[in-house]
């Protein structure tokens, strides 16, 4: 039986040798065009061009679409870079806020004496007359005196790098973000 399948398993080695030699050959002479042709007049553009016009479109039709994430301005508008929220947090306990203030996450703040800070991230002013945004906020904490010169908030003499890390803290409060 042995002797009789090896003229028939032989024969299909050599078509499947043939057709694996022709397959080459054909790749090789499609390079050949493609390396060989003026790249101002490529050979395969067609195909690119079915490709871009037509497939493309095709299966982005029937691909299911990733949900776009509408972008969140309100929240990003409080992003302040490099600042440190975490160091924020710990200067703020260092600094008494919370003797005038309450604010979650900081030991001992239960001040009544300045406004509640839960939530302020959601607040639309600081102090009721600086916009809520990064910038306006650490000004507001470096020299409230300068905003609002009959204040209770003294100015503290932080500086510039110590408020943007409390600001960093600040909007963490609250579902703006
Ligand atoms: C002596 C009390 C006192 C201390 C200490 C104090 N504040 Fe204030 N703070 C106030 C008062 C009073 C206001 C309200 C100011 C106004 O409306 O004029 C205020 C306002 C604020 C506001 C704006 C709040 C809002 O709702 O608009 C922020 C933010 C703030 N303080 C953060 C801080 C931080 C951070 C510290 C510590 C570095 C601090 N405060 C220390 C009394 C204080």
């Amino acid at each position: 039986m042995a002797v009789e399948d090896r003229p028939h398993r032989s024969r299909r080695a050599t078509a499947i040798t043939a057709l694996t030699v022709l397959a080459g050959i054909a790749v090789a002479v499609l390079v050949a065009i493609w390396a060989l042709a003026d790249p101002d007049d490529d050979p395969l553009a067609p195909v690119y061009a079915v490709w871009q016009d037509d497939l493309v479109p095709l299966i982005g039709r029937y691909w299911p679409a990733a949900p776009r994430q509408p972008l969140n301005w309100e929240a990003q508008s409080l992003d302040i870079p490099g600042a440190d929220p975490a160091r924020g947090r710990q200067l703020i306990a260092e600094n008494g806020c919370g003797s005038c203030h309450t604010i979650p996450g900081v030991a001992n703040a239960r001040g009544s004496v300045g406004p509640n800070l839960t939530d302020f991230a959601e607040r639309a002013y600081v102090a009721g007359i600086l916009p809520n945004r990064p910038g306006d906020l650490t000004s507001w904490l470096m020299q409230p005196t300068v905003h609002a010169p009959d204040t209770a908030m003294p100015d503290l003499g932080l500086t510039e790098d110590e408020a943007r890390d409390m600001a960093a803290y600040l909007y963490t409060l609250g579902d703006a973000r």
